[in-house]
């Protein structure tokens, strides 16, 4: 059963012991889906004031839609259109302190007003990103930016 923990300590202490939990979760299980599920509902419970946790994978010359928290989402999103595509096609973070002063996002929920999306790049190719989403505005900074990417890297070691 999983154990909810009582974080505690920095952000960046409380980060280190969400990621310890990340591998301790993925440990042993090749499934991909099975391990974006987890890593999903694991971020949704250790954030707070989000509204939408979740990943887009590359399928072809787009993102689809992929194991989620949150209200549904649009499916599909060409490379290069919204904070997600943007990230997608760069290969970069995109940091947006609010959603509505970027060009060509993408309103899923319309309560989000700021976001976060770390590319997840395997072997030098992005294969998805992970995208977080706020009703707050500037609800991310740069000590999220850093621990979300090291996130990022200890779940693309099990993907
Ligand atoms: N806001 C995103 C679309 C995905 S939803 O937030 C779940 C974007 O512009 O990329």
């Amino acid at each position: 059963m999983f154990h909810v923990e009582n974080y505690s300590g920095s952000r960046e202490a409380r980060y280190a012991t969400v990621i310890k939990q990340l591998e301790a979760l993925l440990e042993g299980e090749p499934n991909q889906i099975a391990n974006l599920s987890n890593a999903a509902a694991l971020l949704n419970q250790f954030l707070d004031r989000v509204n939408w946790v979740g990943f887009y994978l590359m399928d072809g010359k787009e993102l689809v839609l992929g194991p989620f928290q949150g209200l549904p989402a649009c499916v599909r999103i060409p490379l290069g259109r919204g904070v997600c595509g943007t990230a997608a096609e760069q290969g970069k973070t995109q940091l947006v302190a609010n959603v509505h002063e970027f060009p060509g996002h993408i309103a899923c929920d319309a309560a989000s007003l700021s976001e976060i999306v770390v590319p997840l790049v395997k072997d030098g190719e992005v294969i998805g990103v992970l995208d977080i989403d706020s009703p707050e505005l500037a609800r991310f900074d740069e000590v999220d930016r850093v621990q979300l990417e090291k996130f990022c890297e200890t779940l693309l070691r099990f993907l």
